[in-house]
């Protein structure tokens, strides 16, 4: 398929951005292919597989952590779940409540540097874990002051996977009950089913570190891969539109 006049190649043009859209099209200009003479089908789908495969940024994962307690057992499960999502290639960034300025939360001050910083972490995440100690039958009064400086809709377009730990089993639903609707009023709806743990799952060890139990372990294993293999295939969804 060869193009001649200058018509030609508008239309070629016109056929490439449509079928790529804005992005590739400015990878296809990049390879500096002589677009009057030699731009086939089989060049786009060149593109779009270069595009797929090399030139899609690293998917990214904010987890926030609403625990207020440093050492808390939720630490094991996030350790475990950043290692896996990190293993598949993602770039995970973090957001500990209990380590933002108390202030900040208890006033609502959204203007604050450190919730600021905070919020672009969770905007530019294409999935965000959501994880929480299990307090009276909820999640954290902690966490829920952060949620409330997320912007309106500021969960919109992002896979989200919560992870909570509980003392018991008693408050299973609470993922469901309590931390769903909030998710929903920020705009998320692609909410996994979420990984709810016991305490007696997670061992403490002399060397201070933590020791997963194995059924634990391979629910966290089948959640991260699922949240990955969404998350992947939406970005490079988005990235094709
Ligand atoms: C203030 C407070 C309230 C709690 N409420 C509940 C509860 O309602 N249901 C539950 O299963 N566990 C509850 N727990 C237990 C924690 O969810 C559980 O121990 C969690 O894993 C925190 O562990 P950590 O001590 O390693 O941080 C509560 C703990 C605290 C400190």
């Amino acid at each position: 398929m060869t193009f001649t006049s200058n018509v030609d190649s508008l239309f070629l043009s016109v056929v490439i951005w449509s079928e790529l859209g804005w992005r590739q099209f400015a990878i296809v200009n990049d390879e500096k292919l002589d677009r009057n003479v030699k731009i086939s089908y089989d060049i786009i789908q060149r593109a779009k597989k270069n595009l797929t495969k090399e030139n899609i940024d690293m998917p990214k994962v904010t987890i926030i952590n609403g625990s207020p307690t440093p050492g808390s057992r939720l630490t094991a499960m996030i350790e475990l779940a950043d290692q896996l999502l990190q293993k598949q290639g993602f770039e995970v960034n973090h957001v500990n409540v209990g380590e933002l300025p108390p202030e900040d939360l208890i006033h609502t001050k959204f203007e604050s540097e450190a919730i600021v910083k905070a919020n672009g972490l969770v905007a530019e995440a294409d999935a965000v874990i959501i994880a929480s100690p299990v307090y009276k039958a909820s999640y954290t009064g902690v966490l829920k002051t952060f949620l409330d400086l997320v912007p309106q809709k500021g969960l919109a377009g992002k896979i989200i996977l919560p992870l909570f730990i509980g003392g018991s089993l008693a408050h299973l639903l609470s993922i469901d009950y309590s931390l769903k609707p909030v998710l929903s009023a920020l705009g998320a709806r692609h909410i996994l089913g979420g990984v709810y743990a016991v305490d007696a799952y997670i061992a403490r060890t002399d060397q201070g570190g933590f020791e997963i139990n194995e059924e634990l372990a391979a629910r966290l294993e089948d959640n991260i891969a699922e949240l990955a293999e969404e998350t992947k295939r939406r970005v490079q969804y988005a990235a094709l539109k």
